[in-house]
């Protein structure tokens, strides 16, 4: 049985092939696959790293972060923010849920989700030779109820029966099975940073079954959310230097917004990086790059408002839990936000307790679902 992770950046779809874990992996053997959607001039949608590449030539006919706004209405703050950043255009009417509009139509955004869903199960089956048709799907722990069901349905127009819908941070906590590493059946906490939502959990394996004893997180704080913040720094920079708008071009302005992802990556691995988009800026008769070095010392104060929010959400959960910090045996780090150094630093300054540091922490959530299906275990 599939487990399938629906991120807003990047899916993936694991199985547990003679008790080990495998992906379904993209053309470049990568299982984390860009949740975007392509729709061509003709043919079927392309999906993964191809249309992430389409999105910095056709833009409008490019859609991402579309978990961001399943399930919701065009007049809700969820869609308004990802429409303010995105160049393809939403619609729609009352309270229906969204729909993009692009050159093939108007698709809405359950549509695309299962467009994403499809295109793992098919990559599934190609990696794994077999036909599979259940899965274990994943959603953010405050996914409201409808978006719960829904998956179920999402899940149906993939070609897919949805056994089992689990919270994220809770199936990532089973991303070593029952007794992972660390675990001395004291309770855990589970912090998932990803690129759209922060989940927690705070979990305690008794026997052979997981018991919640808590659970929140804040479904509008993400990585997203520090490219964001790291493009206005980079607006900023631009206005101070040139006295040019660059939020008034929605091109321009979506390839810093790349490009801030990238050296956001790039700062995690050393203390600075060169940020460099050549000819950006059309003013005074001539093109200007745009280029500066940054340092984790300047995005630490970019970013403080973003972590603190982070730690905040994390401090009541487990205060909601009942378990004294002290108890806690580890704070298990899963989600790609997880590898920027100031999270994990204050993650570690807040609660005091030894981290657990997935080696492979944006995997972890398909991990445990994919765990979940082959050992059915009660959570509870
Ligand atoms: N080395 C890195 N340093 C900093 N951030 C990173 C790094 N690698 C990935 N990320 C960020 O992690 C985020 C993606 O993480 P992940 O794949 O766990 O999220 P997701 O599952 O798509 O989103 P969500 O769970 O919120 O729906 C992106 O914002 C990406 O920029
Ligand atoms: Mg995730």
């Amino acid at each position: 049985m599939l487990g399938l992770d629906l991120g807003t950046t990047f899916s993936t779809a694991a199985l547990v092939v003679n008790g080990k874990f495998h992906y379904a992996v993209d053309e470049r053997g990568e299982a984390c696959i860009p949740s975007v959607v392509h729709f061509p001039r003709s043919g079927p949608p392309i999906v993964g790293t191809e249309a992430d590449r389409l999105r910095v030539i056709d833009p409008e006919n490019t859609v991402w972060a579309i978990k961001r706004v399943i399930g919701r209405g065009l007049d809700t703050p969820q869609v308004r923010r990802l429409q303010a950043g995105a160049v393809f255009k939403l619609v729609g009417r009352g309270t229906d849920e969204v729909m993009v509009r692009t050159r093939s139509g108007d698709h809405s955004a359950s549509e695309v989700a299962s467009i994403l869903l499809r295109d793992m199960r098919e990559r599934a089956q190609h990696r794994f030779g077999r036909t599979i048709s259940k899965a274990v799907v994943t959603v953010p722990v405050l996914a409201p109820t409808a978006v719960r069901t829904n998956m179920v349905k999402l899940g149906r127009m993939a070609g897919l029966e949805v056994l089992r819908v689990i919270s994220e941070p809770v199936a990532g906590a089973l991303a070593r099975g029952i007794a992972g590493a660390g675990d001395t059946g004291e309770p855990r906490l589970i912090f998932d940073f990803g690129g759209g939502t922060l989940d927690i959990a705070v979990v305690q394996h008794v026997e052979d079954r997981v018991k919640v004893l808590a659970a929140s997180g804040d479904d509008s704080l993400g990585g997203d959310d520090f490219d964001t913040a790291f493009a206005r720094f980079i607006a900023s920079h631009v206005w101070g230097h040139h006295q040019f708008d660059v939020t008034k071009d929605v091109i321009l302005s979506d390839t810093i917004h790349r490009t801030c992802e990238k050296v956001k990556r790039a700062l995690s691995a050393s203390p600075s990086a060169r940020y460099f988009i050549p000819e950006a800026l059309g003013v005074r008769g001539r093109k200007w790059d745009i280029e500066l070095v940054v340092t984790r010392e300047m995005m630490s104060s970019v970013w403080e408002e973003l972590i603190s929010r982070a730690v905040q959400v994390t401090r009541e959960t487990l205060d909601a839990s009942g378990v004294d910090p002290a108890r806690l045996s580890v704070v298990s780090l899963i989600g790609g936000t997880t590898f920027v150094p100031q999270v994990r630093e204050a993650v570690a300054r807040a609660f005091g307790r030894p981290l657990d540091v997935e080696a492979d922490p944006q995997t972890a959530v398909a991990r445990g679902a994919s765990f979940l299906g082959a050992f059915p275990l009660l959570v509870r």
